[in-house]
């Protein structure tokens, strides 16, 4: 008698052997009726489901959320209510790179996170950085084929990247953030987390707030420099996934502090810049930031694939007293997740234990592939037999805002500071110090000099001229071995 589990095919039944496939003698052929090798390899070759398009590459772990203030002027959402503390995932990840790509490649990473609220799942899809590189959801798909990889020859291609940035100048503030320290954070425990977008909040009077999330790291920001990114790549290419179970593993939890900026409903209208556009920040000194609380990770996954690989984030998952803004990008992107998560996952992908609210649902969905939760009578609403009815006094659709004119396709309205380059400029001229500008220019003119055809390279010269003159200049001599 031994206190070892006996082998077991997925339906329970005990097998004779883990070494031995059924023959016909020692030597002889392979019987058909082995269905628990058959189950082997056919499970076998259905393990890899589909990688995610972009964000492929990631890892994360669960936490929790302590609200250490009181911000309930602004929002009346459970899960920011003084005192609350609340559940979550996190996973963190490159944009660009595949699911075995290196950690440290130059790319903004994800800050994705899923909190299980007393009013269902609060998801909060941001990146490590406060922008992004295009303001227009038609332009999203373009720019994530320009980073990936050329139909040709397969590889990636910087001629193609800065094709395309500087096609689209927009980029600019977003490719100067990404070009310096903060394009590649030391480890996930060392980088903030954004919203990006401006979201909306909305009390208990339903008064309405803009608000943007900055998860402040209290691990201090770190980087490493493009030689150590390079070095790592080879050396240990999931270095930061390695560093952040191996930190938690070890008893040493990573914690982050949210702060909000919050903007009354009606400045939106008169704001220097608009307040929609992604690829603007709102200036600290017209919005400060506000601490609402700490978010702790301290639990690693058991299991990479039913955890990780089938976590499903998607900025539409809004609780009450959270919302959407008129930001474009962000309204494309309350559609895109879901569809993405029912083509790589499946139809009941929230029924997967990782994505599952710790709420009862008494939604109205009902059947499809791979359903696990029993539906029950009745099935359709309005009802008169006790299902459940939409209550919208409780409930009413609190995070709307104003919107009318004629249908358009056209850029945003521009505000009296609205420009492509302004932010970027202050960026390389007023948060960077001088060592930090240099490695700006030595890591721009490192990639431009990989590559880049000419006709790409004097444009990528004029647009940073246009972001400041004398980076410009710089990246100019430096190209041209200056
Ligand atoms: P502030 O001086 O108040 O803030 C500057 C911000 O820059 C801080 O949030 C700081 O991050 C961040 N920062 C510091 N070093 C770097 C770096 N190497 N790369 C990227 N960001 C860095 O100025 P403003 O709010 O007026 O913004 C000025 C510029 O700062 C903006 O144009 C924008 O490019 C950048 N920025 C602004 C943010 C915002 O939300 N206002 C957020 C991040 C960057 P931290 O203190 O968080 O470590
Ligand atoms: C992942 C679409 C912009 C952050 C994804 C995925 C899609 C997508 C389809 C894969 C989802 C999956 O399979 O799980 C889009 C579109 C955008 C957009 C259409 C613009 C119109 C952004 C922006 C941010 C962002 C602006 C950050 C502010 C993320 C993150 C992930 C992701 C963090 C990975 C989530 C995870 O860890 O599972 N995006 N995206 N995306 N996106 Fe976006």
């Amino acid at each position: 008698m031994t206190d070892q589990k006996p082998t077991t095919t997925d339906a329970g039944i005990p097998v004779a052997s883990d070494e031995h496939s059924l023959t016909v003698g020692p030597n002889g052929p392979i019987l058909l009726q082995d269905h628990y090798l058959i189950e082997q390899m056919a499970q076998f070759n259905r393990e890899r489901i589909p990688e995610r398009q972009p964000h492929a590459k990631g890892g994360g772990a669960y936490g929790r959320f302590e609200v250490t203030a009181d911000v309930s002027a602004y929002t009346k959402a459970a899960v920011f209510q003084p005192g609350t503390t609340t559940e979550l995932v996190a996973r963190f990840s490159t944009v660009a790179g595949e699911r075995g790509s290196p950690d440290t490649w130059r790319d903004p990473r994800g800050f994705a996170l899923k909190f299980y609220t007393s009013e269902g799942n609060f998801d909060m899809v941001g990146n490590n950085t406060p922008v992004f590189f295009v303001r227009d959801p038609m332009k999203f798909q373009h720019f994530i084929r320009s980073q990936k990889r050329r139909a040709a020859n397969n590889l990636r291609d910087h001629d193609m990247q800065w094709d395309f940035w500087t096609l689209s100048p927009e980029s600019a503030h977003q490719v100067a953030w990404l070009m310096g320290d903060r394009g590649i954070p030391k480890t996930w425990r060392h980088m903030n987390g954004y919203s990006s977008h401006t979201y909306m909040w909305v009390n208990a009077a339903d008064e309405r707030f803009w608000v943007k999330y900055h998860f402040k790291t209290d691990q201090g920001i770190e980087f490493l420099t493009q030689e150590e990114a390079d070095h790592l790549a080879g050396a240990d290419s999931d270095y930061h996934q390695r560093d952040l179970y191996d930190s938690i593993e070890a008893g040493d939890h990573p914690s982050w502090t949210l702060h909000m900026q919050i903007m009354p409903y009606e400045d939106a209208a008169t704001y220097r810049f608009n307040p929609f556009d992604l690829t603007k920040v709102w200036p600290h000194g017209d919005y400060p930031l506000i601490e609402v609380g700490k978010m702790t990770l301290d639990r690693n996954v058991t299991d990479y694939h039913t955890e990780m690989e089938q976590v499903a984030f998607q900025p539409n998952n809004m609780v009450p007293g959270t919302g959407l803004s008129p930001d474009k990008m962000l309204l494309a992107r309350g559609f895109s997740y879901a569809d993405a998560h029912r083509a790589r996952l499946g139809v009941n992908y929230q029924q997967i234990p990782v994505n599952e609210p710790k709420v009862p649902i008494h939604s109205y969905s009902k059947d499809g592939a791979m359903r696990t939760q029993n539906v029950t009578d009745p099935v359709y609403a309005p009802n008169s037999y006790g299902g459940a009815a939409a209550d919208p006094e409780r409930y009413p659709e609190a995070a709307v805002w104003a919107s009318d004119g004629e249908m358009v396709r056209t850029a945003y309205t521009l505000r009296r500071d609205d420009d492509d380059w302004g932010q970027a400029g202050t960026l390389v001229r007023e948060v960077l110090d001088d060592a930090a500008r240099d490695r700006l220019v030595s890591n721009v003119v490192g990639h431009l000099s990989d590559g880049v055809s000419e006709k790409v390279l004097a444009r990528a010269i004029d647009y940073w001229r246009n972001i400041d003159k004398t980076i410009g200049d710089r990246i100019a001599a430096g190209v041209n071995g200056g």
